[in-house]
């Protein structure tokens, strides 16, 4: 392994990447990167400066240099700033996830967002979290997983999460909001969302948040992470 270990964990939305991702950080001492956060603060930024979604040169040059930071409260929940304001909640709703995905599909605002994705990659390692970690951001990862879960497991979970956070929603708005974000992240032309070619599959549906944290940390304890972390 490199001095940097890295962890992919990606997916579509709902099948506990980003649970198991922080858990998993924090297990190891790991940096985390929820690299739907940086689309989803650039989606934010976009609507604060009142940039439309056609302006692609605006959108770009917003990626390459907008102010934001992550950091982790006392109950160790993490906090995300934009232009040093505390945008975490906000940031959270389904609005901002829609634009985030369409936002997503230019090629040029991706690759404004690669460098500023691989700088987290610091020692001793990253759990890094989102649709193209594995495929595009950090194709080198020591290990790779790819989780998934049936489309109606996915959008009952997105649903008590929306609800959870205050958003009154129904059921059926949040399965069509689902289906258009997974036809637009499979569809597009630049880091479509699939699995690496040597990605560890699980399948989600059937399983509790925490049985899925607990079948990822049984495959990073096998594959040696923790003894290394010891070490
Ligand atoms: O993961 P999250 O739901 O926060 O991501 C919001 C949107 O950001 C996704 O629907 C996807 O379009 C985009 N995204 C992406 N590549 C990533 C992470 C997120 O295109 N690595």
């Amino acid at each position: 392994m490199s001095s940097v270990n890295i962890i992919t964990i990606d997916g579509p939305s709902g099948v506990g990447k980003g649970t198991a991702g922080v858990v998993i950080a924090k297990k190891l001492k790991y940096d985390y990167l929820d690299s739907g956060a940086l689309y989803r603060l650039l989606a934010l930024g976009a609507q604060r400066h009142n940039v439309e979604l056609e302006n692609e040169a605006s959108l770009v040059a917003l990626a390459g240099h907008f102010d934001i930071a992550f950091s982790d409260d006392e109950n160790g929940e993490i906090k995300t700033f934009f232009e040093g304001e505390d945008v975490s909640g906000p940031l959270r709703s389904e609005s901002i996830a829609q634009f985030a995905s369409q936002v997503a599909t230019y090629p040029s605002v991706r690759s404004a967002l690669l460098d500023r994705q691989r700088l987290f990659a610091v020692e001793p390692g990253l759990i890094a979290d989102g649709r193209d970690m594995g495929t595009v951001v950090f194709p080198d990862a020591a290990l790779k997983f790819f989780l998934n879960a049936s489309f109606d497991a996915r959008a009952s979970r997105r649903h008590k999460q929306l609800i959870e956070r205050g958003e009154n929603v129904s059921l059926r708005a949040v399965r069509d909001q689902l289906q258009d974000r997974d036809s637009r992240d499979q569809n597009r032309l630049v880091s479509p969302l699939f699995p690496a070619e040597d990605a560890v599959e699980i399948d989600t549906s059937n399983m509790t948040a925490d049985e899925v944290v607990n079948t990822l940390l049984e495959i990073v304890a096998l594959k040696g992470f923790f003894a290394e972390a010891n070490a």
